[in-house]
């Protein structure tokens, strides 16, 4: 598809747009399942309402989320997604691209703007998103390095930063460092001057060392909680690790953070019941042990734009996709073979 010009018309019509199109690519989900339930169809392209933002989407990152919302597991998550198909069947959140449209009462964004962050349906031509979870572009980084940021860039920046509060000089444990959160909580822990351990595949260690981490352990050799070294801060991304021994490989004052992993139950994924057993323990001692439901909002993306643009925060790109191949980009995260993050490219 030719990209439309960017024109502003103004008037008294409820929203600016571009010259619109009446259709576009998408890819779809019709159900729960593997990276079977997907496919590439053409769809209305979406209408906006006041406060709206159309993103003609130049490129959309992959992140495990994406993957939970088409397996429709946890299970519990059908209960927000819909119960037996998704409510949005196109699928992908990140985003990177122009907007092409603004709803009447949209006052940060306006037509041709350069963006990235959140919009549902990010696999398509055109996506919906709301001004509060898009930021403007950094101008170092090509769409496909950029789409790969909003989510797992924001969500590492929660846990790195907000949440565990890390210092200069703290020694940090990060799990899942080789994945899409990890990849950036390296760097993040890093960009303050930490000391970084990195957990990850034996097959990926060598990633984890290049983003910076001082340290790397093995999680099918390595036992982080042997006693060598105590962690003032931990960043639980991966693994699921049991409480008792993270709290083990803490100093006493620490702070673990936990953010993810996969495995846990099928309904719950394992998460929840961790997250709250974590912050019952946290009343009772010195430690501190709290969690992260990462949110999305453009603010933070500003943040991570500055980071990116000064280059303390590259994103990890592992390949990028043809929009009609989302399915495999989908396969490869499936099989554990991304290094860092995978994105599509619409063109
Ligand atoms: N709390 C929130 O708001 C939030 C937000 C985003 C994501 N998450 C969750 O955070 C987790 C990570 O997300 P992601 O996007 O980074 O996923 P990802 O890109 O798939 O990365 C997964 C990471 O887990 C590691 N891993 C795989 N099997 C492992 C095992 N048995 N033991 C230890 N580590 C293992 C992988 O290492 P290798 O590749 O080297 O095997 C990789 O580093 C997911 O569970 C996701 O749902 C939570």
């Amino acid at each position: 598809m030719q990209d439309q010009p960017a024109t502003v018309d103004g008037g008294s019509s409820p929203s600016r747009s571009d010259s619109p199109t009446s259709s576009m690519r998408a890819v779809v989900q019709d159900g729960y399942g593997t990276s079977d339930v997907l496919r590439l169809s053409q769809l209305p392209r979406p209408e906006i309402g006041p406060r709206d933002v159309l993103v003609r989407v130049r490129a959309a990152g992959l992140d495990r989320g994406a993957w939970h919302v088409m397996q429709g597991k946890p299970r519990l998550l059908r209960l927000v997604f819909g119960l037996r198909a998704p409510k949005q069947p196109v699928i992908g959140r990140e985003v990177a691209g122009t907007v092409a449209q603004v709803g009447s009462e949209v006052t940060t964004l306006a037509v041709g703007d350069d963006v990235f962050g959140v919009a549902p349906g990010s696999f398509a031509e055109y996506a919906v998103g709301r001004e509060a979870k898009l930021a403007r572009r950094p101008s170092n980084l090509t769409w496909e390095q950029l789409a790969a940021v909003p989510i797992s860039g924001g969500t590492a920046l929660q846990a790195v930063v907000d949440a565990g509060r890390v210092a200069a000089g703290q020694k940090v444990l990060i799990t899942g460092a080789s994945g899409g959160v990890g990849s950036y909580a390296v760097q993040l822990a890093k960009s303050v001057g930490a000391e970084v351990t990195g957990v990850a595949s034996a097959a990926k260690l060598d990633l984890v060392r290049a983003l910076g981490a001082d340290h790397v352990l093995d999680y099918d050799r390595d036992d982080v909680a042997d006693g060598s070294t105590l962690y003032d801060v931990i960043i639980d991304i991966a693994g699921l690790s049991d409480l008792t021994r993270l709290r083990h490989a803490l100093t006493p004052t620490g702070t673990l953070v936990l953010v993810g992993g996969e495995g846990g139950g099928d309904w719950t994924g394992g998460t929840i019941g961790r997250q709250l057993r974590a912050r019952l323990a946290s009343t009772l001692g010195r430690q501190r042990l709290t969690s992260v439901i990462a949110k999305e909002r453009a603010s933070d993306y500003e943040r991570l734009a500055l980071l990116l643009e000064s280059g303390q925060v590259v994103p990890c790109l592992d390949r990028a996709y043809p929009l009609a191949e989302a399915a495999d980009a989908m396969r490869r995260l499936e099989a554990g073979s991304v290094r860092g993050k995978v994105a599509v490219t619409i063109d």
